[in-house]
């Protein structure tokens, strides 16, 4: 049975772009929905020119009330009767209620190499420590934040002279290789965890 996938997105989308485009032939999913807290976002023109159906849930409307943002999202969400959810690139901060409904079915990716540097601006913190690399992981999403079980990495190195900017790029490119072949994998059941670089 093909595995029916919501992607949710707050800004560029770039990571939605490489699943959407991904998920053709025997790939054992399909995008069904693509949906941001952000109405402007630039992801969601890219997901409609990609011919997959898009909402748009402004987290702004709910001031500080996280869980009638998430009952919007939920009702965008169950009315496309999905099997999974990848945020790629998704900025806001989930409730337990939202994980533990979608536990177990919902995949995230975050630009370090986990259990290093969980939340924000984790280019400078890791080149600011002196690492000698860095990367990306996908992830089972759990009420902890970047803490649920790891599906795949990416390493890269940190080269003399980068900057948040070279790095975030480098990664980027590693990114659009390891979410999809994570989500190839977990669509039918096989959580082995994927190495690259
Ligand atoms: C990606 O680098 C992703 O890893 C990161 O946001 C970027 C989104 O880019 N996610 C996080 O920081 C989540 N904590 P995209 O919109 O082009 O896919």
């Amino acid at each position: 049975m093909t595995k029916r996938v919501a992607i949710l997105i707050s800004g560029g989308g770039s990571n939605m772009v490489s699943l959407v485009k991904s998920m053709t032939g025997d790939h054992p999913a399909r995008p069904v929905l693509v949906l941001s807290n952000n109405p402007d976002c630039s992801g969601l023109a890219k997901a409609r020119d990609l011919g997959v159906e898009t909402a748009a849930v402004d987290h702004r409307q709910f001031g500080k009330d996280r869980a009638a943002f998430e009952a919007a999202m939920n009702v965008h969400l169950d009315a496309v009767d999905l099997d999974m959810i990848c945020l790629a690139g998704f900025m806001r901060i989930l409730t337990a209620d939202f994980t533990a409904k979608w536990g177990g079915r919902m995949l995230n990716i975050h630009p370090s190499l986990l259990p290093k540097y969980q939340g924000l601006n984790t280019y400078n913190r890791a080149i600011e420590a002196g690492d000698k690399t860095a990367g990306c992981t996908v992830h089972e999403v759990t009420a902890e934040l970047d803490a649920g079980p790891i599906l795949g990495q990416a390493e890269v190195p940190i080269l003399d002279g980068d900057t948040a900017d070279t790095l975030a790029a480098r990664i980027l490119i590693e990114e659009h290789k390891l979410y999809p072949a994570v989500l190839r994998q977990y669509a039918v059941g096989d959580r082995t965890p994927i190495k690259i670089g």
